[in-house]
Parts: structure tokens; C-alpha cells; sequence
């Protein structure tokens, strides 16, 4: 499949944030912890959550379709403890270790994909079940894992704020036996909506100060409806988009609270934006100017608004920086809107302040955009979610037509996209 843009157009309008992939569909697996039925509402249609449901069906969930954002889903009994068949398709399984291990005492998952960014090990999602109790052995293209007797509280110090470990470690420990201390925790606002739909089936978690989070473990849960939150990444690419283009759009749902670090950004780079109680209004004020952007773990600059904030960067006057410290692999897509007439060169340095993994190992994972420079459309390939989503972004504001191949990765994320900016006035269509 693939988008045929043409660039130039200023969009405007108003649109509505989908629910929040990265927390409808740990969400999901949330509900595997409980025999009883479970309803989430505002979850986005799409592939990720596809996925999601998959695996969820194959462990034993009777769910009924995504319709209208609507999803009803029950797991009376876990009838299969083995998922390796859905290997590689994204990052979701390996939550999914928690709740198999208690409810079952044994789990079987395979190696997982989703975008190529990084390495992306899972050294710190398995040391926190070790941690509690599990045994894990790591085969050719699968991890085993048994706790026959059950998972037990632990103190788990997470080397990284990693947001899966942080999810795993508390799907984990809801149902383990006895308190759990998780230091140096992540925080993302999707890990506390998690943490509240929890805390609504029953569990006990508190969230201490310093990124830590006590759990103390329960005998059971039970079923809950859930609101899922909105996407702040959805929000943060539309308000790229919005300013990029020199358009205004209202980007209905959009949380500050949420959002409070790109705002920043955006106003720093002479982006304009309004708040209002449903949402938040993006607008161009004239011409943008250069920044030093470094990406980091929440409260801070999301690794995942980094790829269109870059395309607007495009368009400022000056020499911005971006030091990416979450991904080492994240700049892949630097190379596509070099085509399209941008001047930005990658660095293996770190071009920064913040203290990063990646100094000294020869990642390519700094980088230096000089603006401003007009796009001009070109044939470009997804590579991954986020890096497709500016493309889609520089291909609206470049001269001329772009094609944008395997689209696929777009829809993983973004449900409906097309359709959601021809509303504002974009000249994008599907062809298979
Ligand atoms: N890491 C480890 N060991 C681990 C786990 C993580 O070294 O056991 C490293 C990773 O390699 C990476 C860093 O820690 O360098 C951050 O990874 P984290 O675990 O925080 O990320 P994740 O849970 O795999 C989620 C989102 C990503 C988002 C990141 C950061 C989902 C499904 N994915 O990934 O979203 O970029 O948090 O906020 O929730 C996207 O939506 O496009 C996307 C990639």
C-alpha cells in the first residue's frame, strides 16, 4: 500500500485524537489478569491493536470486534500458555509474561518485533521476573518462563526508566505474593493510566516519589471499563503538521498536562499554539527559528515526537540540534528528507547535555538540521511508525508529489489517517 501526497497546502480544521496506542494495548493484556469481563472504550482501530487482540485470542479471551472504538473482551480461562506463532509482529508479548505466570505458572513468547530503531534487548523486562521468582530460558526465537509456585513481591532497580520493563514489572506484580518495590520506574502518562485502570480491578499500587512504585500484590482481580487516554503522540505529530504547513488546527482531546515539554518546544521554535478545556489549537505565527531539542525519558522531549518535530525544524532559520538518548537507531529517516532537499547531517557524538548511553559507541544518534530549505516530493519507503509519520508530514509540505511505500507501518499506529487530514484539507490518497 501506499499514500500519494501533494505537498503545499495549508490544512485546517479540526481533528480528533484516536486513544493512545501505547496504552490501549498494554490495556489488553491488562485484562488477562482477571477471569471476569473487561470493557475499553476509545481505543484507536488499529494494527497494533489488531495484533494485540490476536494474541489475546489465542491465550484464551473471547473479545467482540473494535467497533466504534468499543471493545469488550473476557478470558475465562487462559487455554494456551504457548504464543509463538505471532512472532515478530510487535513488542506487545512479552507483557503478557506477568499474567501467564500467575494465572498459569507458565509462559511461552516469542522474540519480539516492532520498529527497528535499536537493539531494543529485554534484559531488564527479564531480570525483574527473575527477580520475582520466575525462571526464564532464552531459546533460538522464544523466552520459557515457569514459576510453578507463583510470583513473590520483590525490589526491582531498573537500570533505565524503561517504559515496557516498568509495565512488565507491575503486570507482574498486582497478583504476586506479597510488596514490590520498582525504583528508578518510568512514568509516562500511559503507565499511570495503566496503573489507574489497575487500581480500578483491585490492585494496590502507590506511586512514591524518586520514580518509585510500591505494589502490594492481591489474591484477585476483577473486571473493569476503562476510558483509554488520548494519543499524545497523534496530538504532538498533528501540531508538527499544523505549524509545518502554515495551517491552524484544533486538535481536539489533546492534553497539556501531557504534552507540557513539546509545548515548550514548539513555542521556543515560534510555533503558536492555545489551550482549551477539549483540546489544544496549533497554529503557524511566522517564521520558525532553531533549537537544541534532547530526547528523554517523560517528563522530558519524547523519542517518539522527535521524527516530526525534525521536519519542522526543516523550515527554521538557523542550526538545531537534536541529541536522541532513548533509541541509538533513531535517525534512519534523516536520510529520506535529505532527498527531498533538507540539510541535516548525523553525528556519532553526543550534541547534548544529558547524560547518555550511547557517548562513545559509534551510534549515529545526534543531528544537525540547517534551515530553512523547501521540500520537494520524492518516492520514499516507511521505516518505521514514528519516521513514517514525517514523511507523510514533509511530503505536505513539500512542492510536488510524493509516494510513500509500506504504509502499513503507518496504520500500525495511526488509525484512519488519510481520511483524518483530507478533512483538514490534505491532497493524500490510498493505493494499494
Ligand atoms: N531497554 C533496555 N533493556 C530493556 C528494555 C529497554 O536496554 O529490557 C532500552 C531500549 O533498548 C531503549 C530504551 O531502553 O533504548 C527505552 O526503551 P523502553 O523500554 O522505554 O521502550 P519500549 O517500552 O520498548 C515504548 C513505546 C515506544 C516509545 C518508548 C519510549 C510501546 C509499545 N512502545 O517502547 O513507542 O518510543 O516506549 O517512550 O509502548 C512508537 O510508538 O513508535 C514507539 C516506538
Amino acid at each position: 500500500m501506499r499514500f500519494i501526497i501533494h505537498g503545499g497546502k495549508k490544512l485546517e480544521g479540526e481533528i480528533t485524537l484516536s486513544g493512545a496506542k501505547n496504552a490501549a494495548t498494554k490495556m489488553l493484556v491488562a485484562t488477562l489478569l482477571t477471569s471476569e469481563p473487561c470493557t475499553l472504550t476509545n481505543v484507536p482501530l488499529i494494527g497494533d491493536l489488531a495484533i494485540t487482540v490476536e494474541l489475546c485470542r489465542l491465550l484464551g479471551s473471547v473479545v467482540t470486534e473494535n467497533v466504534n472504538g468499543k471493545v469488550e473482551i473476557q478470558t475465562p480461562e487462559i487455554k494456551n500458555t504457548h504464543v509463538t506463532s505471532l512472532s515478530r509482529k510487535n513488542r506487545i508479548p512479552i507483557l503478557a509474561l506477568g499474567p501467564l505466570l500467575a494465572r498459569m505458572g507458565e509462559a511461552e513468547i516469542p522474540f519480539l518485533g516492532g520498529d527497528k530503531i535499536g537493539a531494543r534487548p529485554v534484559n531488564l523486562h527479564l531480570g525483574a521476573l527473575v527477580a520475582m521468582g520466575a525462571e526464564i530460558d532464552v531459546l533460538n526465537d522464544r523466552y520459557v518462563a515457569r514459576a510453578p509456585h507463583g510470583l513473590r513481591g520483590a525490589n526491582i532497580v531498573l537500570q533505565f526508566p524503561s517504559v515496557g520493563a516498568t509495565e512488565n514489572s507491575i503486570l507482574a506484580a498486582v497478583l504476586a505474593r506479597g510488596r514490590t518495590v520498582i525504583r528508578n520506574a518510568a512514568k509516562e502518562p500511559e503507565i499511570i493510566a495503566l496503573i489507574k485502570m489497575l487500581q480500578n480491578m483491585g490492585a494496590i499500587v502507590e506511586l512514591g516519589a524518586n520514580r518509585t512504585i510500591y505494589i502490594d500484590g492481591v489474591k484477585s482481580l476483577h473486571g473493569v471499563t476503562h476510558v483509554v487516554l488520548p494519543d499524545r503522540n497523534e496530538a504532538a505529530s498533528f501540531a508538527c503538521l499544523a505549524v509545518a504547513t502554515g495551517g491552524n488546527v484544533f486538535v481536539s482531546g489533546a492534553i497539556q498536562e501531557h504534552l507540557i515539554t513539546f509545548l515548550n518546544a514548539l513555542r521556543r521554535i515560534g510555533g503558536g499554539y492555545e489551550v482549551a478545556p477539549d483540546g489544544i489549537r496549533f497554529f503557524a505565527t511566522g517564521p520558525l527559528r532553531a533549537a537544541e531539542i534532547e530526547t528523554d525519558t517523560h517528563p522530558g522531549f519524547m523519542t517518539d515526537w522527535q521524527q516530526p518535530f525534525a521536519v519542522l525544524l526543516t523550515q527554521a532559520e538557523g542550526a538545531s540540534l537534536i541529541h536522541e538518548t532513548i533509541y541509538e537507531d533513531r535517525f534512519g529517516y534523516t536520510e529520506d528528507l535529505r532527498a527531498m532537499g533538507a540539510d541535516i547531517k548525523v553525528f556519532t557524538k553526543c550534541l547534548g547535555e544529558l547524560p547518555c548511553r550511547f557517548a562513545e559507541k559509534g551510534f549515529n544518534h545526534s543531528a544537525v538540521i540547517n534551515g530553512p530549505h523547501a521540500l520537494h516530493g520524492k518516492e520514499l519507503y516507511v521505516r518505521d511508525l514514528r519516521s513514517g509519520i514525517a514523511h507523510v508530514i514533509a511530503a505536505l509540505i513539500a512542492n510536488g508529489e510524493s509516494v510513500i511505500h509500506g504504509i502499513e507501518e503507518i496504520d500500525r499506529g495511526y488509525e484512519n489517517i488519510e481520511e483524518r487530514l483530507q478533512s483538514l484539507g490534505a491532497d493524500i490518497v490510498r493505493r494499494a
